[in-house]
Parts: C-alpha cells; structure tokens; sequence
C-alpha cells in the first residue's frame, strides 16, 4: 500500500479545444463516482488548451501540467513558452520526455537549464529519463543514471527534492510493449538511490488499465507517466480506479 500515487497524463499534440473540453468534461463526469482520495492527478494538455482546462478543472482535485517549457524566463525566442508564463495556468511542468530529446535534439544540458528555470519559476518539473534500447544491463544504467545525473546538475538537495522523476524506457513508449514491472522498478530504486534527497519516481510507457496494476504493486515506484491511454477518458478512469486499490484508505 502506499500514501500517495501520482497519475500524469501526457496528451502530447492531440486536443483540439472541442476535443479537450469533452475529455475534460468525461473525466469530471466519471469522477463524480469515484473517490481520488491520496491520488494526485496531473493533466498535461496541449499549451493552447491549458487556459480552458484550468478553467474546466476548478473545483476538481485535479491539476495541471505543461508538456515543455524554455530555459529563461523571457527573451527573444520565437515561437516559445517560458515557465514564468506557464505558472500562471499549471503547477508543473514534463520536461526531457525522450520525444523532444528525439524529435527536438534536446540534450541533458539542454534539459537540466529547463529543469532550473521551471524550479525557479515554481513550476515542479516531471524530469523524464530512459535508455533508447534494450542494452546490456550496465549500459542502460549508465545511459539513465547519466541523464539523473546531469538533471540535477545545477540543483541543491532543496531544489532536487522538488522534482519528479518518469523512468520511461523508450522502447516502451506507444509501442504497447510495456517494460517488465520488477523491472522497472529496479530502474526506479536505482535512480532514487543516486540521490541525496528522496524524490517520487514514475514508471511511463505503453501503460494501460490491464497493465498499470503491476506497476501499482512495486514498492519502488510511485505512479505511472499515461500517454495515448490518458486520451480515452473511459481507459484514463481506468487507471484511476486501479491506483485507489493500492493507497491505504485515509
Ligand atoms: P504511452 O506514452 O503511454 O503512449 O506509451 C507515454 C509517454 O510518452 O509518456
């Protein structure tokens, strides 16, 4: 049993304004019946719809993330969003997710500048870490370890323990190929043990309401990073009602 599970929703580039109020809406609907009690829920919407979903969510127990953010807080960078804009609408902020490493050429140093500005602007930043391939054991712990380490580069043990992290084996991301669970969950150990502060670690990739219980049982991780299953409302509360299984009742 735990105290608190986290469950992020990363919608990526889908949600069209209609698109996203009628998710928000089924979400709120089905959480009429369902308690959230020690479940933190965070939706990581498009930025052009987090005006709309902040208004959508108030009254709710539901918060809200962005899906990036640049590493100042203003400058002359077209077509970017600054944390000190984003705090305004969300709480926290996914940064390093391996699609903007990819996609984005984001590299560590990239991403820790990121995770220091957001911290500095109060956001909390849901850091994403994870090895490209299956590898060798000692290599993929290098390849994650290195990408922890350099996050926290420019951070106290104050700031540090602000942040969360997503362990997401790329491989495992919208492949429907979901890592093994104990595996996972010594990837998460493995990164809270190379910190000097205890900080929440998430497991994401391909995780589904069949899948996600597994992930739910393993002491070492804290909650689950959705993507395409966060899309479908009915799947989404899903999960929900799963996490509620595994937090000790208040
Ligand atoms: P997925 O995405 O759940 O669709 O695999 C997870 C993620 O990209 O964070």
């Amino acid at each position: 049993m735990k105290e608190e599970i986290l469950l992020v929703a990363n919608w990526k580039m889908y949600g069209t304004k209609k698109e996203g109020i009628k998710l928000i809406s089924a979400i709120k609907a089905g959480l009429k019946n369902l308690s959230t009690e020690g479940l933190t829920i965070v939706l990581c919407p498009p930025f052009t719809f987090l005006e709309k979903a902040k208004e959508l969510i108030e009254g709710t127990r539901l918060k809200l993330g962005a899906q990036n953010c640049h590493f100042l807080p203003c400058g002359a960078y077209t077509g970017e969003i600054s944390p000190l804009m984003l705090v305004d609408y969300c709480q926290y902020v996914i940064i390093g997710h391996s699609e903007r490493r990819r996609y984005f050429f984001e590299t560590d140093q990239l991403v820790s500048e990121k995770i220091k500005a957001a911290l500095e602007a109060g956001l909390r930043p849901i850091v994403c870490v994870g090895e490209k391939q299956k590898k060798h054991k000692k290599e993929k712990e290098e390849e994650v370890l290195n990408q922890v380490k350099a996050a926290v580069a420019y951070l106290d043990n104050k700031k540090m323990a602000q942040l969360i992290f997503a362990y997401e084996p790329v491989w495992a991301i919208g492949t429907g190929n979901e890592a093994d669970p104990s595996y996972a969950n010594r990837m998460s150990q493995l990164i809270k043990e190379s910190l000097p502060v205890n900080v929440p670690v998430l497991y994401g990739g391909s995780v589904e309401p069949d899948n996600v219980g597994g992930f739910f049982k393993q002491e070492m991780i804290d909650g689950v990073l959705i993507g395409g299953a966060s899309l479908q409302a009915s799947y989404f509360l899903k999960i929900i009602q799963k996490a509620r299984r595994y937090v000790s009742q208040p």
